[in-house]
């Protein structure tokens, strides 16, 4: 995600990720009480993970749910993969969120794309200063 996402032009820093600091996150959101949904696509020829997307659950009911990162990977864009796994992740929340929130760059167009025909609408916006030192 860090090389991936769209930045606006500001600069970012590649963050490793293996499957030990995977595991090592799933644990402290389920020690936080917060469970991690997460749908992922493999494709069935190399037995390779192409996409991925996640929804962070609260602990209790009628909390607010979090629609973390989805990724689909280059060479597999285009193809309503990343549809695919957002819809099919959706589909496994239950009435203990009935409210979902996300956090979009205004440059992403395919996200804000497949966020709009989800049914998601705009309820605020953020900026982002950067200073080189
Ligand atoms: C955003 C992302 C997940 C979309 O996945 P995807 O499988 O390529 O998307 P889809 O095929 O489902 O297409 C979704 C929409 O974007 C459009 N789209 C796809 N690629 C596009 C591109 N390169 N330029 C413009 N529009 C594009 C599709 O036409 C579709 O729009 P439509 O429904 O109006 O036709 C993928 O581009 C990605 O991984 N990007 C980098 C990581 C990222 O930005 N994640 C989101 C951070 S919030």
């Amino acid at each position: 995600m860090s090389t991936e996402e769209p930045t606006a032009g500001m600069q970012t820093t590649e963050d490793p990720w293996d499957e030990h600091r995977v595991r090592r996150r799933d644990q402290d959101q389920e020690a936080s009480g917060r469970l991690l949904l997460t749908t992922a696509i493999e494709e069935c020829r190399t037995g390779r993970l192409v996409a991925l997307t996640e929804i962070s659950l609260p602990g209790h009911p009628g909390g607010v749910a979090a629609q973390e990162d989805t990724l689909v990977l280059p060479g597999h864009r285009g193809h309503r993969l990343g549809m695919l796994a957002k819809a099919a992740n959706l589909q496994q929340l239950d009435a203990q969120a009935p409210q979902i929130y996300t956090f979009n760059a205004e440059e992403n167009r395919p996200m804000l794309s497949i966020n709009e025909a989800l049914g998601y609408r705009a309820a605020g916006y953020e900026g982002a200063w950067e200073k080189l030192l």
